[in-house]
């Protein structure tokens, strides 16, 4: 008998309502609290995360697999390579059989539509580990570690400078939500695409990035070239040399402006080592956000009981 029941998914950050977002952050920074406490919380005992990857990843996995350990579960890593799937299993049955088996899947994969199908097939939550299209789970890390630096960031402005790719469309999403300014500096043909641009009425196209960084509180970016893209990357090379965030762009944006980036980074590419390795970088802290925010990710899947009422303050259970 197929036991499918609906189920809550995070495939994008427009996967969350407003209010469910800010919970997540607040949650997020409780959790943080509780954890540098020392305090043990294991609300998902005998739960297993299944970790599927079909591209590399050091942050992602390792903050999923260590956040199921402190929340008391387990995670399962999968790559592609070693399972079935990597010899030409249907995403719909991987879906169906796995989801049998385990209480939530997260997947990284390439077409986002491969993990619509997967989502569409799977009986528990999925969240999405980077697709080429989205990276949603970045994005509550960095919207963290921007409040935790510079308090509430509604009506502030970010500028997400290179290429307007999975990243870029998260950062779009996410000041939808969040009502921030995003300004966006890209190439002429790396664009985000302009079904996730047109609808935000608070993003903006720059084509100069040192006109688009005047007196932003946070500038963004990213490598040029995606995993997936290699073989554009000489390419990529010329046509994002204009893009680097560099100490004439930082001089731009505010003097406490912050510097971020998902990591892994190119110094001499993107960003000069002088900004990345500089004061006004947050990037490790951003890294370290991934563990406590894809925590809270999984106990608001995975514990509807802790999501009382969304408006106030998440309780803190210890
Ligand atoms: N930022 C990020 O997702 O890093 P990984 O590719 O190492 O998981
Ligand atoms: N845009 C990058 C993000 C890596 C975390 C990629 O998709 O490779």
């Amino acid at each position: 008998m197929n036991k499918k029941r609906s189920c809550r998914h995070f495939l994008t950050l427009l996967d969350l309502n407003a209010s469910e977002l800010k919970w997540l952050l607040t949650r997020s920074k409780q959790l943080k609290t509780l954890r540098n406490a020392g305090v043990i919380y294991e609300p998902l005992r005998n739960r297993t995360l299944a970790m599927v990857f079909e591209k590399s990843s050091t942050r992602t996995r390792v903050s999923f697999e260590v956040g199921m350990t402190q929340l008391g579960g387990h995670a399962l890593f999968l790559s592609a390579r070693d399972t079935q799937l990597g010899r030409g299993e249907l995403i719909e049955d991987s879906a169906k059989v796995l989801s049998r088996m385990v209480d939530c899947i997260m997947i990284r994969t390439f077409e986002h539509r491969k993990l619509e199908r997967f989502a569409a097939n799977s009986s528990v939550p999925v969240i999405n580990g980077l697709t080429d299209w989205a990276h949603p789970c970045q994005l509550l890390a960095d919207l963290q570690t921007w409040q935790e630096h510079s308090g509430a960031i509604e009506g502030r402005t970010a500028l997400w400078v290179g290429d307007g790719n999975n990243m870029c469309h998260s950062y779009i999403h996410a000041a939808q939500l969040l009502n921030f300014n995003l300004r966006i500096a890209c190439p002429e043909g790396y664009e985000p695409d302009p079904q996730v641009l047109t609808p935000a009425k608070n993003c903006t196209l720059f084509r100069n990035p040192l006109e688009a960084a005047q007196g932003v509180d946070l500038i963004a970016t990213d490598v040029w070239a995606s995993m997936g893209q290699e073989q554009e990357q000489i390419a990529r090379r010329a046509a994002f040399a204009a893009y680097q965030v560099n100490n004439e762009m930082m001089s731009k944006a505010q003097p406490n402006a912050l510097f971020m980036h998902c990591l892994p980074a190119h110094r001499g590419e993107e960003v000069a080592a002088s900004v990345i390795d500089g004061n006004n970088s947050v990037v490790w802290d951003e890294a370290e956000n991934r563990l406590h925010s894809e925590k809270a990710l999984l106990e608001f899947l995975l514990c509807p009981e802790v999501i009382s009422n969304l408006d106030s303050e998440p309780k803190v259970i210890e």
